[in-house]
């Protein structure tokens, strides 16, 4: 059996369809979301009408937790990006429907010795597993654990085996043979906004059994998802927002994107260099 998992698609639509090419290409059985459908990018009707259609599977992340209640937890650039979005999906007449999707999302999913979650095993919305975790949290992590472990959030292709209690990790990742006595801990990265430092490319996974991870990279149309952050209303509301922008104001940030309240230029800037 081949699964498809992807996660952070973040309302970019181009991206979207460009992996749904390439997962239909690898003969995929089914596809898994991990979360995070809105937030950050503007077609966040047509990214959760195609994730309802195509990955009946699917958890909630912290973009979607936002929309539907608040930004808990966001720094205030993210936090005001959420709010926009938020405010978008309630003013539009098509919105009940985006929001009838992210409420039903699930915190995770498990499936046999598979787990499917957004940030981490021990904290579905909000933990990161990065490079730098320290081996307390990984052990709690690695505890709750079953067998396999699949998550977004970081944005990060990240991939984790544990043997025998000790954890090491694989920075980038291709693709991986798992051993049926270990435990793994996967991030699958991002579709929508990879951070990868350069590559720009929309990252997912392929699971082969339980027995294979692959790694797959997909380029897309990047400018057509600037375009439609550079035609999006984001700059024009954050305007007219001044509990906002003097929130934006507080992160005292160096971006010069951000100080010039210019979040289409931000999104689009992070976008096209993979960060
Ligand atoms: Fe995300």
């Amino acid at each position: 059996m081949k699964r498809a998992i992807i996660s952070d698609v973040h309302a970019n639509l181009p991206a979207l369809e460009a992996a749904l090419e390439d997962i239909a290409t690898q003969g995929a059985d089914e596809i898994i979301f991990l979360g995070d459908a809105v937030g950050y990018g503007p077609n966040w009707l047509e990214v959760t009408q195609m994730l309802a259609e195509h990955a009946p599977k699917a958890v909630m992340g912290n973009h979607d937790c936002a929309v539907i209640n608040f930004p808990f937890g966001f720094n205030e650039v993210a936090a005001v990006v959420a709010e926009w979005t938020k405010q978008e999906i309630n003013q539009s007449e098509e919105g009940e429907r985006t929001l009838q999707y992210l409420n039903k999302l699930p915190d995770a999913l498990e499936e046999g010795e598979i787990l499917y979650v957004h940030a981490s095993p021990i904290d579905s919305m909000m933990v990161y597993i990065d490079k730098d975790t320290d081996d307390d949290t990984l052990k709690k992590n690695f505890d709750d654990i079953e067998r396999l472990a699949f998550v977004g959030h970081s944005h990060k292709p990240l991939f984790w085996e544990e043997e025998e209690g000790i954890p090491t990790h694989c920075l980038s990742p291709s693709t991986e043979d798992l051993k049926p006595e270990h435990k793994y801990m996967i991030n699958v990265g991002s579709v929508g906004q990879p951070r990868e430092g350069g590559d720009s490319r929309a990252c997912y996974v392929i699971l082969h059994d339980a027995n294979k991870v692959e790694y797959r990279k997909v380029e897309y149309n990047v400018q057509r998802h600037i375009d439609a952050l550079n035609n999006s209303t984001i700059n024009e509301w954050l305007q007219g927002q001044e509990k906002w922008v003097e929130k934006v104001h507080e992160s005292e940030t160096k971006d010069p994107f951000i100080s010039k309240l210019d979040f289409a230029g931000y999104l689009a800037h992070r976008i096209e260099m993979g960060k």
